[in-house]
């Protein structure tokens, strides 16, 4: 088949694009409102853009309240999703209002980051503390606003916790990375394989 996605005629029942750029990595964002409150969700538009310096990015349908509170406090945490905290990265993407704190809804206990003052997911396994770079509104190839914000953050601190280190690296068959596919579907990674480049 060939579709034209400006069309939609793809003529499924749903969008498949999510189904074909997948897995997705997951951000497992945390950040502080300026109140201070706790605030935690997934993304799985995300990615580093850049290593030396270390640059994540993630991006929000809208202004949600993980970009207002990084945009507004500077700072937000990407802690790593994995398979067995799947159900408690669902229910973190639950729409609550603003300023209730979705770390207690899914019965997740805070830690406290070192450098930044939003807290990170005390269970999960590795977590990047971020400084905000930017925020960017996407327009589509005719200039008109696409309505998703990309933020861009420099990760300034990196928690791994040490069981997943072996022989000097991370191991990450036993640390079972979560990502998203299309629709509703999740996957994990719990086989890798080593291919050298070519010289
Ligand atoms: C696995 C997963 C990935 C998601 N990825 C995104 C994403 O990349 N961008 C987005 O805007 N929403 C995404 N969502 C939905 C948000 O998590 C959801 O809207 C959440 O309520 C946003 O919370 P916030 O307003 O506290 O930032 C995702 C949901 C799930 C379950």
């Amino acid at each position: 088949m060939f579709y034209e996605p400006a069309l939609g005629n793809h003529g499924l029942p749903h969008n498949p694009l999510k189904a074909l750029v997948a897995p997705r990595p997951i951000g497992w964002i945390s950040t502080v409102s300026p109140e201070g409150k706790p605030n935690l969700a997934p993304y799985s538009f995300f990615n580093i853009v850049s290593e030396s310096p270390d640059i994540v990015m993630f991006s929000s349908a809208g202004l949600k309240d993980t970009v207002r509170n990084a945009m507004a406090t500077g700072e937000f945490v990407c802690n790593l999703a994995t398979r067995d905290l799947i159900d408690e990265v669902n229910i973190t993407s639950t729409p609550l209002p603003s300023g209730e704190n979705e770390f207690e809804l899914a019965g997740l206990a805070q830690a406290p980051c070192r450098l930044i003052r939003p807290p990170r997911v005390a269970i999960s396994p590795c977590s990047l503390e971020c400084v905000w770079i930017d925020t960017v509104e996407m327009t589509d190839r005719r200039g008109q606003r696409a309505g998703y914000h990309v933020t861009y953050g420099e990760i300034i601190g990196i928690h791994i916790d040490d069981r997943f280190i072996e022989a000097g690296r991370v191991c990450t068959e036993k640390l079972q990375p979560l990502s998203r596919a299309g629709y509703f579907d999740y996957a994990w990674i719990d086989a890798v394989t080593s291919v050298p480049r070519p010289r």
